[in-house]
């Protein structure tokens, strides 16, 4: 198993990259009348070295692109409605709801995820849509926080993203997000593990090639967090990267590092232009 799993990625690296993409022509349009981007142009900063930007979408099979067409099919959807109940229950010594301040997520939550990862002026940090919502859990609620990449937190993210979908993928990388930007880009082309693989060899220089059983795509994150038919829960980003890095037999970074928070400030502005889609569905 082990000799044909390193077989099956030796092949997989000496495939040319003879066709471009592998993706289908497919399109996804959601409960009939939410038609979402895609594929778009790449964004300037990967025009050295791709043409399109292509959602993980089109790289599953028809059964598995089926379920995103439909919020009664999308199971996503089911831990989204677990995190409305949530937005509504008081927690914490406040007392206070997600609601008390924030009323609709379908009013105030809109556009949010696609400027997350975003560069926090008052507290000095880069903040994912996850750290945000601890900081209003912990400061503003006197609530705990979620564990990174937990099921709630995932769920919240996943009720957040929701209200976005449709609208573009758009993270600011310059001004004081440039540093986590360049520490983002470095980690994913730093060969990890025994493999000596880096998130380009795969995503960026083999997409649309098979490795064992799996149509690679190129890593987008922009349908995150994802349902997993493999493991019927949603996913986090980063608990999706430490899987990759794991599967080139490397140590892992873990889900809220400060490694993790710049790769996927990174690796979500390789998808500006993209629909945001969380929940996705993914195998
Ligand atoms: C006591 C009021 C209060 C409560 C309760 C509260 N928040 Fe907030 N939240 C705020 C304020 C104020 C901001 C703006 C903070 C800032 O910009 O630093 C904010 C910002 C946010 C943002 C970022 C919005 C953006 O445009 O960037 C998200 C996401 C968020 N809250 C989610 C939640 C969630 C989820 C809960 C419940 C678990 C919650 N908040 C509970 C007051 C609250
Ligand atoms: C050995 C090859 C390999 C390496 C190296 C690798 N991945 Fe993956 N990755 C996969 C496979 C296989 C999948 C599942 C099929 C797909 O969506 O591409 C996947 C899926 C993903 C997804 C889910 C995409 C979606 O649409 O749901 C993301 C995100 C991702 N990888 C990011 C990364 C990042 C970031 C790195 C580097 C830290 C990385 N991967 C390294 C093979 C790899």
């Amino acid at each position: 198993m082990k000799f044909r799993a390193l077989t099956a990625v030796a092949a997989l690296l000496l495939a040319p990259a003879a066709f471009a993409g592998g993706a289908d022509d497919d399109t996804l349009t959601i409960n009939g009348d939410l038609d979402m981007v895609t594929k778009a142009a790449a964004p300037d900063h990967l025009s050295d070295v791709l043409d399109e930007v292509i959602s993980g979408w089109h790289f599953r099979s028809d059964e598995t692109q089926q379920l995103q067409t439909d919020d009664f099919e999308n199971q996503g959807m089911i831990f989204v409605d677990q995190a409305i109940d949530q937005w509504n229950t008081a927690e914490g010594t406040e007392g206070k709801s997600c609601a008390d301040c924030h009323s609709d997520p379908a009013d105030s939550m809109v556009g949010v995820t696609t400027t997350y990862p975003k560069w926090n002026e008052d507290a000095g940090e880069m903040r994912t849509v996850q750290m945000q919502v601890n900081d209003c859990r912990t400061n503003r609620m006197g609530a705990e926080a979620w564990k990174y990449d937990a099921g709630a937190a995932v769920s919240m993210e996943a009720l957040i993203a929701s209200v976005s979908r449709g609208m573009p993928v758009d993270v600011a990388i310059d001004g004081p997000a440039a540093e986590y930007w360049e520490a983002g880009k470095d980690i994913y082309y730093t060969r990890y593990g025994q493999l000596e693989l880096s998130c380009a060899n795969c995503h960026e220089q083999n997409y649309g090639n098979y490795i064992r059983a799996d149509h690679l795509s190129q890593g987008q994150i922009n349908g995150f967090p994802t349902y997993r038919l493999k493991n019927a829960q949603l996913n986090g980003a980063h608990s999706r990267f430490k899987g990759c890095i794991r599967d080139t037999r490397a140590e892992t970074f873990s889900a809220g590092s400060d490694e993790f928070i710049a790769l996927e400030l990174y690796v979500k502005s390789r998808g500006n232009g993209l629909s945001v889609e969380g929940p996705s569905v993914r195998n």
